[in-house]
Parts: structure tokens; sequence; C-alpha cells
């Protein structure tokens, strides 16, 4: 019998599937992909039982399921409805990843743009618009390397929250919440960062450049925003470690191709076994062992 074909069964929160993922996953190479979207915690029940009950369990490796969509909260109860319904002492399992927004490729992305250039270990950082869904997963990242991280919020008690979160996730996390409500609150952030990533709201500008200049250990800035105005000024959407007077800083596009390259090879990674669960941790380890 020949090998049977790899299906990715694409589930979307928003009413239309995106187009980007399901292009991404053709790029990634699988061989059909089944698209729908408006799923929900309920409405997913059955289309889980389609990918296991179907092939058996020596096959089941080469079905896979990806979670998409603009609203990352509505992707995680999605993947928790999906783990309920698969039956592990039977090995009736499939891999899952969940991209919701991009979130998980994008915080790894930057994280990784980050790590060529300081010392993930031991840097102390920033990140602004860290309780989104995108800061959140790169504050978490940064805090599982060692490093001290400053969560920037409007809302101190968001910070704080989001902070706790992330202490009770990562043991031994260095994480203190800060407000950024006013303008004086940006220079006493940046006190003593070397490296900032902003994770703010689609045309933001959350670091004018006259408060980025008050940062005397700066070294590296990631605008993650894509639409116009820049999250931090001065920084170009395609900037890709780009100097700016002894500051290197990376945009969005600068940022997008390693994020393509992580989405990628976590695609590829989902048919090498049939019981993965692909969120930030795990997409993370990935990206780390691109080349
Ligand atoms: N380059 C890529 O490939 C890629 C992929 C995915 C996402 N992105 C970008 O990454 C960024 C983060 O995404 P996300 O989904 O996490 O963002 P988000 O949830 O829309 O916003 C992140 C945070 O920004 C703050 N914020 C919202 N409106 C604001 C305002 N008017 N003024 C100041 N702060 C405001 C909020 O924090 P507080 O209310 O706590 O202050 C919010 O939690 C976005 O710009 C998104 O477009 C890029």
């Amino acid at each position: 019998m020949p090998e049977k074909h790899t299906i990715l069964v694409q589930l979307d929160t928003d009413a239309l599937p995106s187009t980007f993922d399901r292009v991404v996953a053709v790029d990634a190479g699988a061989q059909h992909i089944f698209s729908y979207g408006g799923v929900t915690p309920e409405n997913v029940v059955t289309l889980v039982h389609g990918c296991i009950f179907t092939r058996g369990a020596k096959d089941l490796h080469r079905t896979a399921i990806f979670v998409g969509g603009s609203d990352v909260a509505a992707g995680e109860a999605v993947v928790a409805a999906i783990r309920k319904q698969l039956i592990p002492a039977a090995k009736l399992t499939v891999s899952v990843m969940l991209d919701s927004n991009g979130a998980n490729s994008t915080a790894a992305a930057a994280v990784r743009a980050a790590a060529r250039h300081v010392n993930l270990d031991s840097v102390e950082s920033l990140v602004l618009g860290g309780t989104g869904p995108v800061g959140q997963r790169v504050a978490r990242l940064l805090a599982k390397h060692g490093g001290h991280v400053r969560l920037g919020s409007r809302q101190l008690d968001r910070a704080e929250a989001v902070a706790a979160k992330i202490r009770q996730e990562v043991p031994g996390a260095k994480i203190e919440a800060v407000s950024v409500a006013t303008s004086s609150d940006g220079p006493k952030a940046l006190q003593g960062r070397e490296l900032v990533i902003a994770a703010g709201a689609p045309g933001v500008l959350l670091l004018p450049k006259k408060v980025r200049d008050t940062a005397k250990q700066l070294r590296v800035v990631i605008d993650l925003n894509g639409v116009p105005p820049a999250g931090i000024e001065g920084v170009g959407l395609g900037d890709r470690a780009k100097d700016h007077d002894g500051i290197v800083g990376y945009g969005a596009i600068g940022v997008g191709d390693t994020k393509m390259k992580i989405h990628k090879a976590a695609l590829v990674a989902l048919f090498e076994k049939s019981d993965l669960l692909l969120d930030i941790d795990e997409i993370y380890e990935i990206a780390l062992r691109l080349p």
C-alpha cells in the first residue's frame, strides 16, 4: 500500500479561514488542506472525530490540526476542546498546532532576532504591549531564558496579572510589571534596559524617539507592529538588524522572514508524530533548531 497522503485540517475561529495560513500550509508541503471557519469549542467535536476515527492509529501522524484565527483566546479554547476529544489510551490522537494571529511564531521569531545581538540569559529587557497575546508570549520566552523582564501596560494591574501568570508558569522568572501610562513612565521603564520588544496594537506608537534617547544602555529594539505609524519611532517596517546610531533595529517585516520559517518548520514537525501539541514553548524549541 502506498503511504497515505498528509492532511492538514485548518480550523479557524474567524468566519473565513485565513488564506495566509493556507498558503503557508501548501508551502510547508501538506498534501491536502481541509479549511473550516467559524470553529468553536462546541462545533469542533465532530471535526476532531472525523480526524481520529478514519485512519488507523499507525497512520494518524499523517493527519494534523492547525488552529488559527485573529482571536488568540478563542484559538486556545478550541485547542482545549480538541484535546478533550483525543483518546491517547487507544492511540487515537492527532498532532495539534496553535498559531492564532501568528502569535506563537511571531513571538518566537522576535526572541530569535534578539538572540543575535544580546545574551538572553542575562539581558535586561522591556516588553511594550506586554498584555497582548504576542507580548505575553515574548515576555514568557525572555523570562524562561533567565534575564530580567519588564512588562509594560497602560494599566499596571493588567501588567501585574500577566506577570503573575508567567511567574506561575516559569519558576524563577524575573519579571516586573510596569506602567507606561504617563510621559514620565517611559524613561523609568526604560532605565537600564538593553532590549525593547514592542508588541503593541497595530498603528499605535508606544516608544517615541525622544523617550528612546533617554535609554543609555539600549542596544536592540524590535517593533512587531506592521501598521504605520511604527510602534517604536524611527524603526522601519523592513529593518533587519539595521543600525540606528548604535542601536540595532528590527521591524515587523524584518522579523517576518524568520516567522515564516518557524511557522513552516512547525507544520512539518506536526506530521512527524501523532501526539504533539505545538504551542509557544514547543514552537520556540523548533525555532531554536533552525539554522
Ligand atoms: N510581524 C508579524 O509577522 C506579526 C504577526 C502577528 C502580529 N503582529 C503584530 O504584533 C503586535 C501585537 O499583536 P497582539 O495581537 O498581541 O496585539 P493587541 O492585542 O492588539 O495589542 C497589544 C497591546 O497593545 C496595547 N494597546 C492597545 N491599544 C493601545 C493604544 N491605543 N495605545 C497604547 N497601547 C495600546 C494593549 O495593552 P494595554 O491595554 O495593557 O496597555 C494591548 O494589550 C500587533 O501590532 C500585530 O499587528 C505582527
